[in-house]
């Protein structure tokens, strides 16, 4: 038998030493986090595992996509002579089995997600693909906008044809791996060198090549290092980013009550307006020294804290102690703000599942009534109107007034089904609590 003499080329090696190493973590983590994702204690290492599952998933799909390009355009050696019919076939066969499996099976999980379903909760699951937090990976096919029996149908399908992929990647592997032992210790042609560089002396080697095989391998190596990294210590909970501009272009138009009585602007966190100087007798404006000021919201997802704050927001604050009759307080708040730093978090708030930021610009708390608690407490009874939702609420507060300044805290908490927040793929908080703490810091100055 013929030592084989051609060779793959070093492009050609490292994508396929990528995409088996890739292919064959993949399989575990897919199978580890389904099951983790029912356990209390792993949930929240599930969810990132999930993201990070996806990402590694369309990097795989990328590469498979690049691999079977340049097998196009660059021809691969030719099978030893002395191989057998069945063998060679066997051979060709299970080669573009493979190029057919790389690349459908991150395909079909992509199809999967872009349903928007989960086929084993059987309900809606609108959660965004963010490319290792970097970005939002679109959904295919404008799928999650279909029918919810078609989305429950083809979800079923995908991840059915997905998961049962991972045995035929199995399967062709194992088969793989006996053929290339059979070529290395049973024929001796030399066929395994061709694809484990260093194995073979390899006589036309290059320092070029080397160098190409040896930076390959590295990134492989680094990329497998940051994977493994990235699932031991997910991103979950984290503290509110700082109070940075956020600018909704949406037209308040849209606002479902803002704009019935006064005017929204976009520029929520715009610098201190001077309110219109109030009628004689009636209580002052106030003006918010905005970065100072803050409205958090936080709970938890997966069983981890987060707490995140709306960075655009305004208010308009008429208040006396001694006038609160007429004291009160119209909250405007941008919807697109919100944000606790967690990517998957900061892209799921504004989606139409959570603040649907695009046809619910702003939300507004109104007060009805101001009363006093004694001392420097107060509550302010009013309504809270998120997504055209209005509930009733009662913000107990504290207000410290020292000459021209005024310094409020408060706080209550919210029930995401009153405000039918996240309530399509998680009505039973099984990920996030139902339970919303807000807590609002106001510091402000009497209008002249
Ligand atoms: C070559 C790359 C990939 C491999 C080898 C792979 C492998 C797997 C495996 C073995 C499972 C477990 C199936 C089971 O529970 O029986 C799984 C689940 C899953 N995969 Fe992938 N996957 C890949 C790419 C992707 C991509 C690109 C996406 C989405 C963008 C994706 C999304 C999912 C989802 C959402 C599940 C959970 C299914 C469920 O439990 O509901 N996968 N994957």
């Amino acid at each position: 038998m013929t030592r084989a003499s051609q060779r793959y080329s070093a492009v050609a090696i490292v994508l396929h030493w990528a995409i088996a190493i890739a292919i064959l973590g993949m399989i575990p983590l897919g199978w580890w986090m389904g099951d983790a994702l029912e356990v209390r204690d792993t949930q929240a290492q599930a969810i990132a595992a999930f993201q990070l599952h996806k990402s590694i998933g369309l990097t795989v799909l990328l590469l498979s996509v690049a691999r079977l390009l340049w097998r196009f355009t660059h021809p691969v050696p030719a099978l030893p002579e002395g191989m057998k019919q069945w063998e060679r076939l066997a051979a060709i066969a299970t080669h573009w089995a493979f190029y057919f499996i790389i690349i459908a099976m991150p395909f079909t999980g992509w199809l999967y997600v872009s349903t928007g379903w989960s086929a084993h909760d059987d309900r809606p699951l609108e959660v965004p693909t963010l490319y290792f937090g970097l970005f939002q990976v679109p959904h295919l096919f404008g799928l999650s906008h279909l029918a919810e029996q078609t989305r429950a149908t083809l979800a079923g399908l995908f991840e059915n044809v997905h998961s049962k992929m991972a045995w035929g990647a199995i399967g062709l592997t194992a088969l793989h791996v006996a053929a290339a032992l059979k070529h290395q210790f049973v024929d001796k042609d030399g066929v395994l060198g061709r694809m484990v560089p260093g194995l073979e002396k390899d006589p036309q080697g290059s320092s070029a090549r080397g160098a190409a095989l040896a930076a390959g391998f590295a990134a492989i190596a680094l990329a497998a290092l940051a994977a493994l990294w990235t699932f031991q210590n997910p991103t979950t909970g984290a503290i509110a980013p700082p109070a940075s501009v956020v600018h909704s272009h949406e037209d308040s138009a849209h606002d479902d009550n803002a704009s019935s009585e006064t005017p929204a602007d976009d520029h929520a966190d715009a610098p201190a307006q001077t309110p219109p100087t109030a009628a004689p007798g009636a209580p002052p404006s106030w003006t918010i020294t905005q970065a100072a000021s803050s409205i958090r919201f936080s709970g938890t997802h997966a069983g981890v804290a987060f707490e995140g704050r709306f960075a655009s927001w305004r208010a308009d604050i008429r208040f006396d102690p001694n006038n609160l009759e007429q004291s009160s307080a119209v909250v405007t708040i941008n919807t697109a703000s919100a944000s606790d730093g967690v990517p998957l978090h900061d892209q799921s708030l504004p989606q139409q599942e959570w603040f649907d930021a695009a046809n619910h610009p702003t939300a507004t708390f109104r007060t009805s009534a101001i009363r006093s608690r004694g001392g420097n407490a107060y509550e302010a009874r009013g309504t809270l109107t998120v997504k055209g939702r209005p509930i009733a609420l009662r913000l107990p507060f504290t207000l410290t007034l020292s000459g021209n300044r005024a310094s409020m805290d408060g706080s209550l908490s919210i029930d995401r089904k009153d405000a039918n927040l996240g309530m399509a793929s998680d009505p039973d908080a099984e990920y996030v609590s139902r339970e919303i703490a807000v807590r609002v810091h106001v510091e402000a100055q009497r209008a002249p």
